[in-house]
Formats: C-alpha cells, structure tokens, sequence
C-alpha cells in the first residue's frame, strides 16, 4: 500500500473508532460549522452559530452584537416555532432604519446596559463624558453603551460543549476609552442550551482600570412566534415587590417604590396588556412598562425573576437570575416600520423584553447597588431563560 493510501486507511479507521466512542460514551457530535451571516461596513464576515438540543430546540447567534437570531421553542404540542424578533442576515442589523430606531434586537447590550443621566459620571474624582444617544423627554442620556455599544461590534466567537450542552462563547475586548469609559475591559459571553431547555448566559468581565459595567441580553420575545400579532395577551409574573420610578427621561429618581396597589404588580401573574393603558404618571413616561424591577431575593445567586406563560400556544418562559434588577420593556417603541424574518412587520408592542441588569443610572445613584468593577475583580453575572409549556 502506498503510503497516501495507508494515510488515508489509518484515519478513516481512527475516525471510525473515535465515532463508536462518542456512541458509546453517549457524546454530543461536534456542532455544526457557522454559516455566513453578512459582511460588516468594514469589510469583516461575520457568522451564524447553531446551538442544538435533544428537544428540537434552536439557538441561532451570531458574533455581530453577540446577537440571537432565531429561536426555535416548542409549544403544548411539540410545534416548534421561532419566539425571538430578528432578522435573516447582517444587512438587518445594520440598516439605517434599524439604527434609526435602535431596538437592539436580540443583542448584548454594553459597556453599560441602560441609561445614564446627562451621557456623564464621576469616578475616582474624574468627571467622563459618554455619547449622549438617547432623549426621552428631550433630556439627553447615554443608552446602553452609547453610539456603538456591545450590539454592533463583531465578537471572537467559539464553538464548545459544556456539561454535554452546545454552548457558544463569545469574547470581546473593548479598549480603555472606548465610548467614552476608562479601561481596557476584556469580556466573555457563553450562551448555553441545554438538555432541559434552559438558554443560560454567562457573563464575565475584567478590566485594568476601575470602569462601570452592566450587561444583559436584549431579546425581544413573542412566545406566540415572531411576527403573529401583540404580546398583550401574555400572561407576566415579576418576583418583585418594588421598582425605581423615573422622571421623564426616564432615569430613576433614586426612589424604591412599592408595587403593591399599582399597575406595576405582577407578583400575581397579569396580562401585559391589562393595565398597561392605565392613565398613570409612571406608565406615561415610558408609553407604556419600561422600568427596573427589584427583585426580591432571599439570598445571592440565581433567583427566579420572571416568568411568562402565552395562552394559545400554551409555551412558558421562567427568568432566572443573579442580578439584582430587570427592566420590562414592552416594545413600545416598536412601529411597524422594521420587518423580520418571516416577512411581517414589526408593530409596537409585538415584542417584549426581560433584561436583567443593575439598576439605570447606576454610576450616578450612591443608594443603589455598585456598578463598578476594579482592577482584579470578576465581574460574574448568570441569566437563565427556562422555557416549558402549560397544557
Ligand atoms: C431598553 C430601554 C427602552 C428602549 C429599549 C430599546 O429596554 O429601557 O427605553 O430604549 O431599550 O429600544
């Protein structure tokens, strides 16, 4: 035999008995290889990863904003249907209409997730200036991360298996000064989907110079599937007792409110929609729920925050998490000019979001918990969204 063809002989037999391992040993087969997902203005390719479980269930990200495309969740008959709004290619994520409204679909949000008061903070006696790129209320502030946060820059994206899980790591490395915040902070994102349909993430951070940090996914849910009408209809429990008003800019006034006795206490489940018109000053600011919830916790670590279940398709959605707020957001900047994936149009409120965070304005507010990481430090956070059904 020549030796090509004993080279050829040798690993077809090792790949064969590599192939009876992972049966034997009941290993996941390796994932599958990303597909292209577009090209950026700068002229970097970025990919779409696949993350699978034995259930049917779907993840698809992508390295451009750490993004979830698509998410493929059964229902009480075992109907798989996509729950995430989102677009089928890159050019989505970077139109001019998209950037114009800035819905931050499906993305991670940072270096700090949500609003910081007047774009400005103080830190170690040092004032630092961000990009003011939002104006409620015509006050202006800085939003999540400023004008090119965490969502639009393209991650390092790896494609492991952990605890037997398809899980996806993304890394990115955002330079000191960038946007505005002091420190070279170097980030890691996992996201995992696993055996009991939890899509789990999990973020660590660090950095050489002390610098405000707060990330969270930015997943806009329809649990009916993406583009079939209102999330009105869902039914929406929070595991909190109070929340931060904001002012009109919508940056909290420092205050914890109580729920009890207003539009704002799901700690028994209500439909979004049941109050959600309530002429009320708080729900006036926001055109409808965009506010930080306190959860209430017992002790650290994760706690339940959320949990969702949508009537019709009987599918259900449990927030798990480590953080200390979440910010329900009820799409209603949404207005129908943006269309998604299965071709219909994106219309207020046809999405919902559930972003586990620090509080807003964090970096300005003394009385809230600390958002700041300093050299030596791990920023750690975990999210959990469990999904199930109701029969
Ligand atoms: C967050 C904010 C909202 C809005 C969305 C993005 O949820 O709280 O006010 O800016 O992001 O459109």
């Amino acid at each position: 035999m020549s030796s090509s063809g004993l080279a050829t002989t040798c690993r077809t037999a090792v790949t064969t008995a590599l192939a009876g391992l992972c049966t034997a040993f009941s290993m996941a087969a390796p994932p599958p290889a990303p597909s292209p997902f577009g090209t950026t203005k700068e002229g970097v390719p970025v990919h779409l990863y696949t993350l699978t479980n034995r259930n049917g269930m779907k993840a698809e990200i992508t390295n451009y904003g750490a993004t979830v495309v698509r998410l493929l969740v059964p229902d009480r008959s075992g109907k798989l249907d996509d729950v995430v709004l989102g677009f089928p290619a890159l050019d989505g994520y970077t139109s001019d209409a998209f950037r114009k409204s800035n819905p931050y679909f499906g993305a991670i949000v940072g270096r700090f997730g949500n609003r910081i008061a007047h774009a400005a903070f103080t830190l170690e006696g040092k004032t630092y200036q961000l990009a003011a790129n939002n104006t409620p209320g015509g006050l202006p502030c800085s939003l999540h991360g400023g004008s090119k946060g965490f969502d639009q820059v393209v991650w390092e994206a790896t494609q492991v298996t952990r605890k037997g899980a398809d899980s996806l790591e993304m890394r990115y490395v955002s330079k000191d000064g960038e946007e505005g915040y002091p420190g070279t902070l170097e980030v890691t994102v996992s996201f995992s989907l696993t055996a009991s349909n939890d899509l789990k993430i999990q973020y660590l951070a660090k950095t050489d110079k002390a610098t405000p940090v707060n990330l969270t996914h930015h997943g806009y849910f329809n649990l009916r599937g993406e583009g079939q009408g209102d999330i009105l209809g869902h039914q929406l429990t929070l595991k909190a007792s109070h929340f931060t008003p904001v002012d009109k800019g919508l940056i909290p006034t420092g205050k914890l409110l109580p729920v009890k006795g207003t539009p704002f206490d799901f700690l028994a489940p209500h439909t979004i929609g049941e109050r959600i018109a309530a002429v009320e000053e708080q729900l006036g600011f926001g055109g409808g729920y965009d506010h930080n919830w306190v959860i209430d916790r017992k002790k650290k670590g994760l706690a339940l925050a959320a949990s969702v279940v949508e009537p019709a398709s009987g599918r259900t959605m449990d927030v798990f998490t480590t953080e200390p707020g979440i910010q329900f957001y009820a799409g209603n900047f949404l207005d129908g000019t943006l269309t998604g994936k299965g071709g219909q149009a994106y219309p207020k409120r046809s999405g919902f979001c559930l972003e586990t965070q620090h509080y807003p304005d964090s970096p300005n507010q003394p009385s809230f918990p600390s958002t700041i990481l300093k050299p030596g430090q791990t920023y750690r956070t975990t999210t959990v969204y469990h999904f199930g059904v109701k029969r």
